[in-house]
C-alpha cells in the first residue's frame, strides 16, 4: 500500500552537509518528498515529539541533541514507505547498522544517528500531524 512516513534529518547530518545525499537515497528507493521544512526545534518541541521516551534514561540527552542545531523534517510517500525508510536508515545504533544504510554511512553514535523515521502507521500519522498541517502536504 502507498504509505506516508515522517523523516527527520538530525542536527549531526545537517551539520555534515549531507541533506542532499540522504534525499537521493529516499528518491532512489522510490520515496517522494511531499512536504519538508528546516527548523530549529525548541526544548518544548523536542520533549513533545519524543514524549513516548520521557521515562527512558536517554531522554535528556536525546532532547539536548535534537535542539543542538537545525533539523530537516520531511514527509515521505511511497509503496511501503514506513518499512522502506527504516530499511534505508538501518539500525538505531550505527555500530549495528548494515553496510550501505544511512546510519552506517553518516551516523556517529546512537544519539547522533543522522535520521529519525516513524516506526508504524499509527506513529507516522501522529508524527506527520505534529509538524505539518494537511494543506502543506503535497501528495502527487
Ligand atoms: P530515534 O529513531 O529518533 O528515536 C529515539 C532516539 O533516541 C533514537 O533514534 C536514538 O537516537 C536515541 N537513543 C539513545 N539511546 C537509545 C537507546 N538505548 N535505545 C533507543 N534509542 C536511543
Amino acid at each position: 500500500a502507498i504509505e506516508r512516513t515522517l523523516s527527520i534529518i538530525k542536527p549531526d547530518a545537517v551539520a555534515k552537509n549531507v541533506i542532499g545525499q540522504i534525499y537521493s537515497r529516499f528518491e532512489g528507493a522510490g520515496l517522494k518528498v511531499i512536504a519538508a521544512r528546516m527548523m530549529q526545534l525548541s526544548q518544548a518541541d523536542a520533549e513533545a515529539f519524543y514524549a513516548v521516551h520521557k521515562e527512558r534514561p536517554f531522554f535528556k540527552d536525546l532532547v539536548s541533541f535534537m535542539i543542538s542545531g537545525p533539523v530537516m523534517v520531511q514527509v515521505l510517500e511511497g509503496e511501503g514507505a514506513i518499512l522502506k525508510n527504516r530499511d534505508l536508515m538501518g539500525a538505531t545504533d550505527p555500530k549495528k547498522a548494515d553496510k550501505g544504510t544511512i546510519r552506517a554511512d553518516f551516523a556517529d553514535s546512537i544519539d547522533a544517528n543522522a535520521v529519525h523515521g516513524s516506526d508504524a502507521a499509527e506513529t507516522a500519522a501522529v508524527e506527520i500531524a505534529f509538524f505539518f498541517p494537511a494543506m502543506n502536504i503535497h501528495s502527487r
